[in-house]
């Protein structure tokens, strides 16, 4: 989402007339995204900061600090980085312009920072990075207040798009050459129309995914509240719709799902997970796992293994329990300590590591298509995804970046296949 964000402040930018640099040193404005859902995200921010200090030649140049530790720091970073004129949360952004129209008319602090709107970011122009994959903002903000999280604290309210905006915005995208669509939001299918069409968001997947040049259509990220059999039957029903679900997990027990306000238990979710892996495709499935949430018990960790041994996922990012200021779990005791957190997460990665191994093991000699990303000369190498998310590396050339080609699958590893082109561009 971040990634996205900065696609579309880049939109502003070039409205308002002004051309990316290369270097950071020839810049005459840095706006600096940033990212707060864990600490060491956010301490990033001010270091960074330092380096962008000396402009060209010594001129001034105006750095503005953008997402959620501006959010969450606010004014501060007028104080502890002198060199800072705007700050802007993600919120505020349809403001961008009359922020920047202030910066331009010489005022030295602006800021954005207010999280009460209802607007969504709408831009007429975007720069996306990738030619063939575009990434489509359907849901912004978050009301769910999960207790470990900073996100309804840094990007405000659920906010959705009209489904009439987001179906024009699709087409718009298949115009200009783009084939593979990625729905995006914090909690994407808690996305609820508020046109008068009034779709479902399983009924704006089946649309979307029924645009004439749409091949491949993913969203992320789910949330398993909201992740309702309609959205299996969706995927079911159309074969550009990828076969391929995030739903974060976040914890195997019950009792500190509970504790995290997470709005399901354990079997709630495997239920989900049930109802899933039922689709006529084979759908692929990622998660979110933190481990060492205040008071997770050695039995509460164990659920989280057995559960993750259960379900096999292809692919799992964990992370250690990060204390985020102004949340609701915040100072909460029984905090465990950073070595025992390491310990669980490094337990639990190998755990993962030896499931991934295995079921990509499983794949030798399958071919799937896969759509071409990128190439790397010195290995002769294209890099291609499947539709279920998995990269596969095989012998190629620049050409085939674009392009929708079947690999067979020769070897397998942890987090990568290699492969062999099987036939021709389908
Ligand atoms: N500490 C650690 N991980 C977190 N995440 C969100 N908040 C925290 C936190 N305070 C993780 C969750 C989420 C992913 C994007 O980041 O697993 O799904």
């Amino acid at each position: 989402m971040n990634v996205h964000d900065s696609e579309k402040v880049q939109g502003v930018l070039l409205a308002r007339g002004m051309t990316p640099v290369e270097d950071l040193a020839q810049a005459d404005l840095v706006l600096y995204n940033t990212c707060s859902i864990r600490e060491k995200a956010a301490q990033k921010v001010y270091s960074r900061l330092g380096t962008f200090r000396k402009g060209r030649s010594g001129a001034a140049k105006a750095i503005g600090v953008l997402g959620c530790v501006a959010q969450q720091e606010g004014e501060r970073f007028f104080e502890r980085a002198p060199q800072v004129s705007l700050v802007c949360g993600s919120a505020s952004y349809s403001i961008l312009p009359q922020l920047l129209d202030q910066l331009e008319a010489g005022k030295s602090r602006v800021t954005g920072l207010a999280l009460d709107t209802e607007e969504c970011f709408e831009t007429e122009m975007t720069r996306r990075d990738n030619p063939f994959r575009a990434y489509l903002t359907i849901i912004e903000g978050c009301d769910q207040r999960c207790s470990f999280c900073v996100v309804p604290m840094t990007r405000g309210p659920q906010r959705s798009r009209a489904s009439d905006k987001i179906l024009s915005e699709a087409l718009g995208l298949v115009d200009q050459g783009y084939t593979e669509i990625q729905l995006l939001g914090q909690i994407v299918n808690a996305w609820h129309d508020p046109s008068p069409a009034r779709l479902s968001f399983a009924e704006l997947l089946s649309r979307v995914a029924e645009i004439p040049g749409v091949r491949r259509l993913r969203f992320t990220t789910s949330h398993p509240k909201y992740f309702t059999s309609d959205i299996v039957r969706a995927v079911d029903a159309h074969p550009t719709l990828c076969n391929q679900v995030h739903l974060p997990l976040q914890s195997g027990s019950s009792a500190v799902l509970a504790r995290m306000l997470r709005g399901y238990t354990r079997e709630e979710y495997l239920e989900k997970i049930h109802c899933i892996r039922k689709a006529r495709r084979a759908i692929s499935l990622s998660t979110d796992i933190i481990v060492g949430f205040c008071g997770e018990t050695l039995e509460d960790f164990e659920q989280t293994l057995s559960l993750i041994k259960e379900v096999e996922y292809d692919q799992v990012f964990s992370f250690k329990y990060s204390p985020r200021p102004n949340t609701p779990a915040e100072g909460s005791g029984d905090a465990i300590a950073e070595e025992e957190k390491g310990r669980r997460l490094a337990q639990l990665q190998e755990v993962q590591r030896q499931i991934q191994v295995r079921r990509n093991q499983a794949l030798l000699g399958e071919s799937f298509e896969v759509l071409v990303e990128g190439y790397q000369a010195r290995l002769g190498q294209a890099v291609g995804r499947s539709t279920t998310n998995r990269v596969i590396n095989f012998p190629g050339s620049p050409e085939d970046i674009g392009r929708y080609l079947t690999v067979k699958v020769t070897s397998a590893g942890p987090n990568s296949l290699v492969g062999v082109r099987a036939e021709n561009e389908a």
